[in-house]
C-alpha cells in the first residue's frame, strides 16, 4: 500500500525505514536497470578471473529513492548491489567483494551508512561489512587516491552518477583509470539534454570553461560553431556524443555502448548513459543488455 502522508526532513521524504530518500522520478529505475541485468553475466565471467571484484559507487546517494508523482521508494544503486534480498540476489555465490560508496553530501552519506549497517545486522549484505568503505568526500579528490583504496589487480565496476556536469569534469576520468589501468568497466551519466546542450548559445561561448573541463579538450567548439540553427541541433547533440566517445576511447576505453536514453515522464530526453570498457567481451554483454532490455523501455514513460 502506497503511504498516504509522507514525513519529510530538511525538505526531503523520509522513508519508512527512518532515513532520507532523494526525491526522483521513477525514470531513474531505467538507469539502474542496467546494474541489474548487466552485473549478473558480467561478474559470472569476472569471478573466475579476479579474487577482488569491485563496485565503486563515486556518487552513491542516501540509497533510497522517492517518486513524488507515484508516492513509490525505491532502491538506488548501491541497495541494489548490496542487498542480498533486492536484485543482486540473481548474483548469488559471483558477487562482489569489495564496494567503495562516495557521497559529499553529509547527510546522504550518514543516511546510506545506517541502511548498510542495518543490512549487516539482518545478515543481508552481499558482501561482508568491512570490505565496504563509505567515503563522506567530494568524488573528484576520492578519485585521485582511489587506488589506495582497492584491493590488489582488481575488477572494477565504477558507477559515475553526477547531477550536473561541473560534478565530473574530465580530469576525474583521467583519475579514475589511472586508479584501475586494467579490469575497468565504466558506467556514467552523460547530461546532454539535462546540462550540457543548454550550456552552448548560438553566439559566442560564454560556458567555455566548463565545457572544456568537461569535455578535457577544444574539440566542442568546432562542432558547437557549426551549428546555426535549430534543426542542427540534433546532429550537434550526437556530435558531441560521438567527441566523448572519442575521449573515453583515449583512455583505453574503446569499448563504448549508450545503453540507456533517459527520459522524463513523457518524452523529453534527460540524459544518456555511457557504458566503457576496454574488452571486446564487456561490450557485447552491454549489447546483449540493450537488445533484450528494449521490451522495457518506455514502461516509466507516462
Ligand atoms: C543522482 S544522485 C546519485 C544516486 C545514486 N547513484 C543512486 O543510484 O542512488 C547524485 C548524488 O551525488 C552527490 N554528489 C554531488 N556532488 C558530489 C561530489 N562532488 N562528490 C560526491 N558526491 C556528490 C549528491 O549529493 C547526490 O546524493
Amino acid at each position: 500500500m502506497k503511504p498516504q502522508v509522507i514525513e519529510r526532513r530538511n525538505g526531503n521524504p523520509v522513508a519508512p525505514d527512518g532515513h532520507h530518500a532523494r526525491p526522483n522520478g521513477r525514470w531513474a529505475d531505467d538507469k539502474l536497470s542496467f546494474l541489474d541485468r548487466y552485473l549478473v553475466p558480467a561478474l559470472r565471467i569476472a569471478t573466475p578471473h579476479f579474487r577482488h571484484r569491485v563496485y565503486v559507487d563515486l556518487f552513491a546517494g542516501p540509497g533510497v529513492f522517492f517518486d513524488e508523482r507515484l508516492r513509490e521508494f525505491f532502491p538506488g544503486g548501491a541497495l541494489r548491489v548490496l542487498d542480498a534480498s533486492g536484485a543482486s540476489a540473481r548474483l548469488r555465490d559471483r558477487q562482489f567483494t569489495h564496494a567503495v560508496l562516495v557521497n559529499l553530501d553529509r547527510d546522504d552519506h550518514d543516511a546510506l551508512s545506517a541502511r548498510i549497517d542495518a543490512l549487516d545486522a539482518d545478515g543481508r549484505l552481499t558482501i561482508p561489512r568491512a570490505n565496504i568503505q563509505l567515503v563522506h568526500d567530494d568524488a573528484n579528490a576520492v578519485v585521485q587516491r582511489l587506488g589506495r583504496l582497492l584491493p590488489a589487480s582488481p575488477y572494477v565496476f565504477a558507477f559515475v552518477d553526477p547531477e550536473k556536469p561541473e560534478q565530473w569534469p574530465w580530469q576525474s576520468c583521467v583519475a579514475l583509470r589511472r586508479a584501475v589501468p586494467k579490469a575497468l568497466d565504466l558506467y556514467l551519466l552523460y547530461p546532454g539534454m539535462m546540462a550540457l546542450n543548454r550550456c552552448i548559445s548560438y553566439q559566442g561561448h560564454p560556458n567555455e570553461r566548463a565545457l572544456s573541463a568537461y569535455f578535457g579538450c577544444e574539440e566542442w567548439r568546432a562542432i558547437a560553431d557549426a551549428r546555426r540553427t535549430k534543426a542542427e541541433s540534433p546532429e550537434m547533440r550526437q556530435e558531441l556524443e560521438a567527441l566523448y566517445e572519442r575521449q573515453l576511447a583515449t583512455l583505453g576505453l574503446a569499448y563504448v555502448r549508450r545503453p540507456r536514453r533517459i527520459c522524463r515522464t513523457g518524452a523529453c530526453e534527460l540524459y544518456t548513459m555511457f557504458f566503457a570498457s576496454r574488452k571486446p567481451v564487456a561490450y557485447k554483454l552491454a549489447e546483449w543488455e540493450m537488445e533484450t532490455v528494449s521490451s522495457q523501455l518506455g514502461l516509466f514513460a507516462g
